[in-house]
């Protein structure tokens, strides 16, 4: 007979262990190795701490080491109600952070072996190791994602449960590291202008998901938002259209301006740049020309092939004016925008866009046409070329590589271009087959500003086409038809989020997301390793920290 006291006791401890919290490994992006023994657990509380390794060969990694430190024990009061101290070269904390030297460094099958993190989970702890910081910081993301409460469970009740009996990690080596190198996602603030709050709030999305390099579409037709110091005048009047036209080009406006004083200054710009790069992730800006610059012709008409005058555009589309290339101001602009992009990003790839550009204007402009004499050029499409060129070179002195939309294949590729495929997947083969990296968002599969639902009547208006998470979620960014050496030129996939129909934060975010947690899977899971099923169930717990972060999320998926 068992006594009574013995009896309680047991009670107690089965009660104990049905609300235990279990941190759970099946995380998005999914690992790609877990190895765990559910028999035995290591149970994190309070009283444990946070411990950096004292390897840290310089300042930059030390204060890196911290930064980390600090995200972890910022995810564990989030995500666990743990309020854990942050030591140093304490051997007995139940959380190291360790840098790995030498031989003992990760050599996983990756492009971005800095990327690369082991979590290994035994008696003594949580460790968490890994090449660079860098990596670090990526085990740090996974780990806070592990503790989100489990579908059905609230975060009070997570907490109070997490509060008596702590957070249970199943003994595990986990390694993970992701299949792309360049994990790209794109927001247009052109369009539709986006405050510098709202900006940090989106790159900390990115970083939750692994992503590491956000392309932020700085200027077009209907908007310019990066301010130029030497000509002041630029973004003060470019950023100002006024008024927008209603639906898709409907032929009403709204007769309200819109923009005024919404540029990005590069105090800004410097500060958002060193938000993101505490996150890992780096800003590749984009100054889309020679096309998609009527804003900036609106102050500088001297630079249009008919002299203007123009309005910064009301209305959505591709417009016939563009940047005369015939008339040499013009790159001296182009130069001085440029070089002063230069000094606030420091970025080593810079956009310079280049897609939609029709050549109308040049065709009947006696400079371009002048021009075009002068280099000996039969095609108006190597105009185009030739601004390229010249760019690239002005770039190169500064250490920079140049990223063009597909169109800049047309009148041949400038010799260093990297090429972002959007019309489909056959720029990217066409580049790819000449040498020429390549950054994939066809389209088909990466264009989030299209409905994420069929039924588009409870949708917010959205510019058209169906991309289903699930169609996201299928991409494959390295196409067939490619030798194995051209398919090293793939750079990795984005997904890009243009806004002409896109006004406020809440609605960027729901177009983001879900369709963002599927595409990190795309840049990180190896092609085998893909299951939209589990992928799903994983999604769902995910969307506990999306909520109590207030992300608003598209909650339907197909
Ligand atoms: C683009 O979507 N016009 C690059
Ligand atoms: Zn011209």
């Amino acid at each position: 007979m068992m006594k009574k006291s013995s009896l309680i006791l047991s009670l107690l401890l089965c009660a104990a262990s049905l609300f235990a919290q279990k941190a759970d490994y099946n995380i998005v992006p999914l690992p790609r190795s877990i190895e765990a023994d559910t028999t035995k657990t290591f149970t994190l509380t309070a009283d444990d701490a946070i411990s950096i390794a004292a390897t840290a060969a310089d300042t930059e990694t030390a204060q890196a080491m911290e930064r980390n430190a600090a995200f972890l024990h910022e995810y564990l009061l989030e995500e666990a109600g743990l309020d854990i101290s942050i030591r140093h070269a304490d051997k007995k904390a139940g959380i190291q952070l360790r840098l790995l030297k030498g031989k003992e460094q990760i050599k996983a099958d990756t492009p971005s072996p800095q990327d690369a993190y082991r979590i290994t989970v035994n008696k003594r702890g949580i460790e968490l190791a890994a090449n660079t910081p860098e990596g670090i910081f990526r085990a740090v993301q996974s780990v806070r994602k592990m503790l989100v409460p489990a579908v059905g469970t609230s975060y009070n009740q997570h907490f109070k449960n997490i509060a008596t009996n702590g957070v249970k990690f199943d003994y595990a080596v986990i390694n993970d590291a992701p299949r792309f190198a360049y994990r790209g996602q794109h927001l247009d603030c052109a369009r539709h202008f986006f405050s510098t709050d709202f900006t940090k709030r989106y790159i900390d999305l990115l970083a939750m998901h692994g992503i590491n390099q956000f392309h932020w579409h700085l200027t077009d037709d209907q908007g310019w938002r990066f301010e130029v110091k030497s000509m002041p005048e630029l973004a003060k009047k470019a950023c100002r259209r006024e008024q927008t036209v209603i639906g898709h080009n409907c032929g009403i406006y709204d007769a309200t301006p819109y923009g005024e004083g919404c540029y990005y200054t590069h105090e800004e710009m410097r500060d958002i740049v060193k938000y993101a790069a505490e996150r890992y992730v780096n800003i590749i800006p984009e100054i889309d020309l020679p096309g998609h610059m009527v804003a900036a012709l609106h102050v500088y008409p001297e630079l249009g092939c008919t002299g203007g005058p123009y309005q910064v555009w009301p209305i959505w589309g591709v417009a016939d004016d563009v940047l005369c290339v015939g008339n040499p101001k013009t790159l001296d602009f182009l130069k001085k925008v440029l070089s002063e992009l230069c000094d606030v990003f420091p970025s080593p790839y810079i956009h310079i866009g280049g897609d939609e550009s029709p050549r109308v204007r040049w065709k009947k402009c006696p400079k371009c046409q002048g021009k075009m004499k002068e280099l000996g050029l039969k095609r108006e499409a190597e105009l185009q070329t030739y601004v390229n060129k010249e760019l690239e070179n002005f770039l190169a002195q500064r250490g920079r590589s140049i990223i063009g939309w597909d169109e800049t294949l047309e009148g041949g590729l400038s010799p260093n271009a990297i090429v972002m495929s959007w019309r489909g997947y056959e720029g990217g083969i066409a580049a790819a087959k000449q040498k020429h990296h390549v950054i994939m968002t066809p389209t088909s599969h990466c264009y989030i500003d299209y409905y994420q639902l069929k039924n588009t009547h409870d949708q917010p208006l959205a510019i058209g086409g169906y991309l289903p998470m699930s169609k996201v979620y299928s991409m494959e960014p390295v196409p067939s038809g490619l030798t194995k050496e051209e398919e090293q030129y793939i750079m990795g996939p984005q997904c890009n989020l243009w806004t002409e129909y896109v006004l406020s934060p809440d609605h960027v975010e729901y177009m983001t997301l879900p369709r963002l947690a599927a595409m990190c899977e795309v840049q990180w899971l190896l092609p085998e390793a893909k299951d939209f099923e589990q992928f799903s169930k994983r999604l769902d717990r995910l969307q506990q920290a999306y909520r109590r972060l207030n992300y608003k999320f598209c909650r339907r998926w197909e």
